[in-house]
């Protein structure tokens, strides 16, 4: 992602007229923010925990889509291993070690379950162990932490603390974290990735994504992320993932006019991958972008979405390169908040009409009425 370094650079000089109008206006510091999002989910966590798994039936906003996805019940899960400090009773005082436990070649949905605390380890799931749920005891409770960036681990997608290589990942009630500092401007090498998934048809739940540059590589595969609260600066939603973020949370801490919510990195017009973010809220600093083209087929769109934090007017950026205007799908459809506010957009991207927003508004984006849910 180095490649964009100049173009941010621009924006941070065309944006500064802009970010002085808007600077006056109060922001939430991410520790409010976060705290608000920690505070809400883990009474949500608290109210089901003792119940199953089975997810709530999805509505939809205003009514005008009906959707097919009918989850069925979750699977008895028939290996369990659990994680916890020294004396907590737990069998594995690390996550890597339990995850090492389960053998190549999984059949069965596995659950690790990881007490409370914070556990600084770099951890990679390989492509032979499927079927693998991690469960915290709460996003801001239990906490997976490491600190690369993509300079000292050799590459982004090494940078990531936590990385999902098999199908059928379930992740639920933690905070994925890279702990190294945020950027300056313009300086290189520094993006760190949080948390990155190259698996097919993985679920999100009350998941907390902390970072800076590049914090969630949503690199291949479809995947659902369900009340999940993501922080970060420049791309920090970014890859060629095939996803459906559904009320999440995603929140800014981008310096003036450098920052950009998306990266996604469509490449051809027949891959299906995309991103659509249906009623999410987008707050923190800013301007920002909400997306700019990493491939030149990237798709991103926000729908019922509450967008407080500033955006650049324009919206979106071509990554440099003007033929991707004709080939990017960037659209809003019942946004909300001062940044959804169209008028300066660029003229390819749009608000969409009902039909064009339909295919978007549910499961079925990600295929999700074979998966979603089971687990
Ligand atoms: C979005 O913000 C509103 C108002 O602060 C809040 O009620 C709602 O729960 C938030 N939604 C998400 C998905 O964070
Ligand atoms: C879109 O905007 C650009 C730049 O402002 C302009 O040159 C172009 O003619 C516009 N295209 C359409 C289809 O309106």
């Amino acid at each position: 992602m180095a490649i964009s370094r100049a173009a941010l650079l621009c924006t941070l000089v065309l944006a500064t007229g802009f970010f002085l109008t808007v600077s006056s206006q109060t922001v939430p510091t991410p520790e409010e923010d976060f705290d608000a999002w920690i505070a809400r989910n883990q009474a949500k966590y608290e109210a089901q925990n003792s119940e199953s798994t089975v997810l709530d039936t999805q509505t939809l906003p205003g009514g005008d889509f009906s959707v097919e996805a009918t989850p069925s019940p979750p699977q008895e899960a028939t290996c369990i291993r659990t994680v916890g400090k020294k004396g907590s009773g737990a069998k594995y005082t690390k996550v890597k070690a339990a995850i090492k436990s389960i053998p190549k070649g999984n059949s069965v949905r596995c659950v690790i379950r990881i007490a409370k605390g914070f556990y600084k380890e770099k951890i990679e799931i390989p492509k032979d162990k499927p079927y693998i749920t991690i469960e915290g005891a709460g996003a801001g409770v239990t906490i997976l932490s490491y600190g690369d960036t993509a300079e000292e681990a050799g590459s982004t997608s090494q940078s990531a603390s936590f990385a999902v290589m098999s199908d059928y990942f379930v992740a639920k009630d933690l905070t994925f974290e890279n702990s190294s500092p945020p950027p300056p401007g313009g300086a290189v090498g520094q993006q760190a990735v949080a948390f990155r998934i190259e698996g097919d048809k993985a679920q999100f739940y009350r998941v907390a994504f902390l970072g800076a540059q590049d914090t969630l590589y949503d690199k291949q595969g479809r995947h659902y992320f369900k009340d999940c609260y993501i922080q970060g600066s420049i791309d920090f939603v970014f890859g060629n993932g095939q996803s459906y973020y559904e009320t999440c949370h995603l929140h800014s801490i981008a310096n003036p006019g450098s920052g950009s919510l998306t990266a996604q990195k469509k490449m051809t017009k027949a891959e299906t991958s995309g991103f659509s973010f249906v009623r999410c809220n987008v707050t923190g600093n800013g301007p920002i972008y909400i997306g700019r083209a990493w491939g030149p087929y990237s798709r991103v769109v926000l729908l019922y979405t509450d967008i407080s934090a500033p955006i650049i007017p324009a919206g979106w950026y071509n990554w440099g390169d003007p033929a991707r205007e004709k080939t990017v799908y960037y659209g809003q459809y019942k946004c909300t908040g001062v940044g959804a506010d169209t008028k300066g957009r660029v003229n390819w991207s749009k608000e969409l009409t009902d039909a064009q927003a339909r295919p978007f508004l549910s499961w079925n984006f990600v295929d999700g009425n074979q998966w979603i849910g089971k687990y």
